[in-house]
């Protein structure tokens, strides 16, 4: 994007031999002309590189080394208690038409709001090192991957970058001389002025941007330096820009978890799931089976984002532009997710979690008896009686994938990996069964457009609050979300036979408010029926919402009989319920009205005919 501004003193430019890319460096000294930073570092990507910016950023104060004999490798950073989260309410879509971007996400003029934000990147990195991060999303090389250039004048940032995606020398050379890049632009927005001294998390508390410019691919990113806002790679450029990417060119990107499923017989399938912002991803990702799954074996692809793109077969093939896992900590343990436990043993970023007085990691559900003294992520002495929470709910691990145990051979695959099912899933106390399978590739597309979730710590709202979320995208998606559920449709109706469409709920609750289904590991039980309905092994009833399995078509072994029982409360669905949910998926209708596929009408009148009917006359597991 051209910058209109008149160039201040910039420093110079710095560029290694390796970088042949003549716009690229073009930008850079435009950018550098405009932000003002100190000087101008390229990353090549080498760990002697991570290395010494982990130092530096040792030394500001910004992470503290853990202790190597329990951790090797690996650090914890406290943020601005400001700068937590991703901030949606500051994100936006500036296409040029306003309807573009729909009405699901913030807009602005592009014209205006590259004249704000250049007024913002005016010097905004004076006293700051700026860095140059390229990076490739997807393995290098590989017909599926995209390659971006993120600019920050954050370490934190580039060492992230170094975990989450493939980042440093190889990236520029596979762009050589003109390839083509995402210019993705990022800021702390705090410029020190001369001898002002530095804060351990630089950020903007007045002022936050979050901003995609689909038509020409670019994102700028002002005054945060937490997750989604700041390693630019993964939401704004995975999902934001690629989905609208996606759209032009026939695939996807989507808000995805990856994972492979072994039989005992050996047949080998691949599923890709959606659920919202920490709604179980890395979890059901790394999925370990109960003991009675004897010969089953879960692996995994990837835990958040997921590229699909039609093959030459007619089937849907995966990949994960990731490199690493940005996970939440909270939740996380030798229970509910050892693989997740594993993978962070060593060369981890921990960030918002607790420090422990022998100078290892603690946080909420990581142990049943917390430790008698902690640091709390705010840096404050903390006790288990303090009332106060140890780690932030939304505190992250930073690792990289390869150090995962359940990692599937196939995951840098270049081709990537068939998909045989889709499954979606909120967080959602009441109203939605525990499974079910949609009749048909539209109705499954509806089921996904409607879905509701409880709002979590993932982002500044306020938690626990049902809002539609479609096909978890809701924060996610680049353009009008009525235009891509009409992609959706397309895509499945291009197809000979598209995957198969499931819905889940680990998250019903009983009067009590206690979660009906054990969920973790046991969501395998749900997962075979899963497979083996891809299969056509697998019997299923004819519900108002779709196939669902009775009992006896689930496995039980290894389960209490309770767990069985409540089987049958997790799979109700409530006529009363359902009545309010119709209302909920009308009240997303007329907001999306023009650009609403007319099927989903259609299918919400024929669903409400259904759900009229006294519930004794509709077929229900039980
Ligand atoms: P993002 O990284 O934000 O996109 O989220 P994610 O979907 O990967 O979330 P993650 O797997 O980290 O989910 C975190 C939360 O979900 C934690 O509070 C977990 O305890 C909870 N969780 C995950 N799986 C289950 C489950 O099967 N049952 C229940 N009850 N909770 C679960
Ligand atoms: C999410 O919020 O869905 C995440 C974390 O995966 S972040 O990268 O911060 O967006
Ligand atoms: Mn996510």
């Amino acid at each position: 994007m051209k910058i209109e501004h008149v160039a201040g003193p910039a420093p110079a430019l710095n560029a290694p031999d390796w970088v042949r890319h003549g716009a690229l460096k073009a930008w850079v000294a435009e950018v550098a002309a405009l932000t003002r930073p100190e000087r101008i570092h390229w990353c090549d990507g080498s760990q002697a590189e991570y290395d010494r910016l982990c130092d530096d950023l040792v030394a500001a104060g910004t992470m503290q080394r853990l202790n190597p004999a329990k951790r090797p490798d690996s650090y914890i950073a406290f943020s601005d208690p400001s700068d937590v989260a991703r901030v949606e309410d500051r994100t936006y879509i500036c296409s040029v038409h306003r309807h573009d971007a729909g009405p699901t996400n913030n807009w602005m003029a592009p014209a205006e709001m590259k004249e704000r934000l250049a007024g913002l990147f005016d010097g905004c990195m004076r006293g700051r090192t700026l860095y140059v991060v390229p990076f490739s999303m997807g393995p290098v090389g590989s017909p599926l991957s995209h390659i971006g250039v993120e600019i920050t004048d954050s370490a934190y940032v580039a060492i992230s970058m170094r975990v989450m995606t493939r980042m440093g020398r190889a990236a520029v050379e596979a762009l050589g001389a003109e390839g083509e890049f995402v210019p993705c632009l990022h800021s702390v927005g705090m410029p020190l002025a001369a001898g002002q001294a530095d804060v351990p998390w630089p950020c903007n508390k007045e002022q936050k941007y979050i901003v995609h410019f689909p038509e020409e691919n670019a994102i700028w990113s002002f005054g945060s330096g937490y997750g989604g806002n700041a390693l630019l790679g993964k939401k704004c450029f995975a999902l934001r820009i690629a989905s609208s990417m996606g759209r032009e060119q026939g695939w996807l990107a989507e808000h995805m978890l990856i994972l492979g499923v072994e039989s005992p017989a050996g047949e080998k399938s691949y599923v890709a799931a959606a659920f919202p912002s920490a709604c179980g991803k890395t979890n059901f990702a790394m999925l370990i089976p109960p003991a009675a799954f004897d010969g089953w074996k879960v692996t995994t692809i990837g835990d958040d984002i997921a590229w699909i793109k039609p093959g030459p077969d007619g089937r849907l093939y995966a990949i994960n532009p990731e490199y690493g896992f940005f996970g939440v900590a909270p939740g996380t343990s030798d229970q509910s997710n050892p693989n997740a436990m594993a993978t962070m043993t060593h060369n981890c970023v921990f960030t918002n979690v607790a420090l422990t007085p022998d100078g290892d990691v603690w946080w909420e559900g990581m142990t049943d008896t917390p430790p008698a003294k902690l640091t709390d992520w705010q840096g404050q002495e903390w006790t288990p009686d303090c009332g106060r929470k140890a780690a932030h709910p939304n505190a992250r691990f930073t690792a990289p994938a390869s150090q995962c145990p359940s990692l599937d051979p196939a995951w840098e695959d270049t081709q990537g990996v068939p998909i045989s099912a889709f499954i979606f899933g909120g967080r959602r106390s009441t109203t939605m069964p525990l499974v079910v399978e949609s009749f048909s590739w539209t109705d499954g597309v509806y089921l996904a457009a409607t879905m509701g979730s409880e709002t979590t710590a993932a982002a500044n709202h306020k938690v626990g609050e049902v809002r539609r979320d479609p096909f978890a995208m809701l924060p996610f998606c680049g353009y009008h979300i009525g235009d891509y559920f009409d992609h959706w449709l397309a895509m499945g109706h291009r197809l000979p036979g598209p995957p198969r469409i499931f819905c889940v709920n680990w998250f019903r609750k009983d009067e009590d408010g206690k979660f009906l289904w054990p969920g973790y590991g046991e969501n395998m039980r749900v997962l075979k029926w899963i497979i083996e309905r891809c299969k056509g092994t697998a019997g299923a009833i004819e519900s108002p919402l779709g196939w669902m399995p009775s009992e006896d078509m689930i496995e039980w072994k290894g389960l209490a009989p309770t767990v069985r029982s409540n089987f049958r409360k997790a799979m109700q669905l409530s006529r009363e319920d359902w009545i309010r949910e119709l209302l909920l998926h009308e009240e997303l209708f007329v907001k999306l009205y023009d650009r609403l596929p007319k099927e989903f009408v259609l299918k919400r009148e024929l669903l409400l005919a259904t759900l009229w009917r006294a519930p004794e006359q509709w077929n229900l597991p039980g």
